[in-house]
């Protein structure tokens, strides 16, 4: 398939992507077979795109991740990306609020081979977090923050008391086809408090000492978006 130039620049990336994932990313059944049944199961389609997925799993790498925290697990597709980073004896908390999102992303962990690498939490993450830190978990060597975005605040303060100095913290959807520029952007899927929220994250990010970071732009199939990255220093 040729796409021209002056094609919608939604299809011209979605083409792309599917260039770039077809020499970079070979076809997994148990990643694949994870996408399908969440369609299946009425999953909304916003699990990061395969070369996305793998952007992940290559930092998990980079990173020597041995623990890894991910908030919002929905069908589990991050969730197995993340834990093929992962070294023998290796763990990965994920947490999830919706009980049937949660069903799914069990069978499609088991199903990927992880049922004893990752543990899948089910409720509110501002609910979990605490527990996870009364438990004395972490710190993690990596943090995927990609669960509601209006409490990305919140899941930026708890994933610094999960960390240490060298935790890569990572953020998804924190661009949003550009409305973070606009203070009253208003999120068509879901209102104006993921901007705020969204907003909020990065002047936290930005005024806090223990943190380098940074936020790449992101076009392809599921739109423009982006990836914060933050490197906590101390
Ligand atoms: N990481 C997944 C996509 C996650 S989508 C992937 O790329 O494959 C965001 C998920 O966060 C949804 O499944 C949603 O149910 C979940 N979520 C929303 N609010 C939440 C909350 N308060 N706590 C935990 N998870 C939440
Ligand atoms: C939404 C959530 C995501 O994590 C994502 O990558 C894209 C969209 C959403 O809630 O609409
Ligand atoms: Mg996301």
């Amino acid at each position: 398939m040729t796409i021209a130039a002056g094609t919608e620049p939604r299809e011209r990336w979605t083409a792309v992507d599917h260039y770039i994932t077809d020499h970079l990313v070979p076809a997994d059944p148990a990643l694949e077979a994870a996408l399908q049944d969440s369609d299946a199961a009425g999953l909304p389609p916003i699990a990061v795109t395969p070369n996305q997925g793998k952007l992940l799993e290559l930092l998990a790498r980079v990173q020597g991740a041995r623990t890894i925290l991910e908030l919002g697990t929905l069908g589990g597709y991050s969730t197995i990306w993340l834990a093929r980073a992962l070294p023998p004896g290796g763990r990965l908390i994920t947490l999830e609020a919706e009980p049937q999102f949660a069903e799914v992303a069990r069978a499609n962990i088991a199903r990927a081979g992880f049922q004893e690498v990752v543990e899948l939490r089910v409720g509110p993450a501002l609910q979990i977090l605490p527990q996870l830190t009364a438990e004395g978990a972490g710190p993690f060597d990596l943090i995927f923050i990609d669960a509601d975005k209006q409490n990305y605040p919140g899941y930026f303060e708890w994933s610094l008391k999960l960390s240490r100095p060298g935790t890569l913290i990572v953020g998804d959807n924190v661009v949003r086809d550009g409305a973070i520029l606009d203070p009253e952007a208003y999120d068509p899927a879901h209102g104006d408090e993921i901007i705020r929220g969204v907003r909020r994250f990065y002047e936290m990010v930005a005024t806090e000492p223990r943190v380098d970071a940074t936020a790449i732009q992101t076009v392809g199939a599921k739109g423009h978006d982006g990836f914060a990255l933050a490197l906590v220093t101390g």
